[in-house]
């Protein structure tokens, strides 16, 4: 059985670490007895070294929110994953749709970010998600398939069944608007068939598929009730520790009903 993963990605949001450290300290006692869902917090790298100390001994873990694919050299401005794991970092996220249309990310760069994080023992969470007109156009199902082809390129299975694949529908992010349970669980169902048919039956059952995409306390309920959606990764409601403590309660609800 898959137990549900939240991650909280904070993007340019409390990177001081004092701020941090405020919103940690009230989340960590919330948090406490969470048993099934694995707990992930991603703030900017300039508040790392203060999470990893403050949540030492608890159940939260921590991921960066981006990183290079080399160990190290003339790279400006890049961090490499020796770095993060050196820190404490469990996880990384790779391919978020900011880093696609803001930083021209490509699918080949993220294939060579997450064959690099595999190595280095991160757990990466992938995100790979639809526009607005793509939707609109009927396209989802053939972005999602391209994307998967081409972010997941020449893995093997041992390794896929290490990553958390996040599906966020681009137009649900940050805008309020939340795919319903419906539309979400039809892709979640339509990754795990691609899972399937190019890998094996097994590894689709293994990999974790995360929802994204203006998650709330609200909607967190209905949206982890669905079978094959396994936690979120959330953005907004994940910088203040009382609307991420009840989107963990939710996943930690639909995982022992
Ligand atoms: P949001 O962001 O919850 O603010 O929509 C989700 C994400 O970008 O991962």
């Amino acid at each position: 059985m898959r137990n549900p993963i939240i991650g909280g990605n904070w993007k340019m949001n409390k990177g001081s670490p004092s701020e941090a450290t405020k919103m940690l300290k009230e989340l960590i006692p919330l948090v406490k007895k969470i048993k099934s869902v694995d707990i992930v917090v991603a703030p900017p790298f300039t508040a790392l070294f203060s999470t990893i100390q403050i949540v030492k001994n608890t159940n939260i873990m921590v991921g960066a929110q981006n990183m290079y694919y080399e160990e190290m050299g003339a790279f400006t401005g890049e961090i490499s994953p020796e770095f993060l794991k050196d820190l404490g970092c469990k996880y990384v996220i790779l391919g978020h749709s900011e880093r696609r249309d803001i930083f021209n990310e490509t699918n080949d760069l993220i294939n060579k970010k997450l064959k690099k994080a595999l190595n280095s023992n991160l757990n990466p969470i992938v995100c790979i998600g639809e526009h607005l007109e793509e939707r609109e156009s009927g396209r989802t199902k053939d972005v999602i398939e391209n994307q998967f082809d081409l972010t997941f390129n020449d893995l093997k299975s041992e390794e896929l069944s290490k990553v958390t694949i996040a599906y966020e529908p681009i137009w649900a992010i940050g805008t309020g608007k939340t795919a319903t349970p419906e539309q979400a669980e039809e892709i979640h169902i339509f990754i795990r068939e691609l899972i399937a048919s190019n890998y094996d039956k097994k590894t689709a059952e293994i990999v974790r598929i995360q929802y994204g995409g203006s998650i709330k306390p609200t909607n967190a309920n209905e949206l982890f009730k669905k079978e094959n959606i396994d936690g979120g990764l959330v953005g907004g409601a994940s910088l203040h520790a009382k609307s991420l403590y009840e989107i963990i309660k939710a996943a930690e609800i639909s995982f022992n009903k």
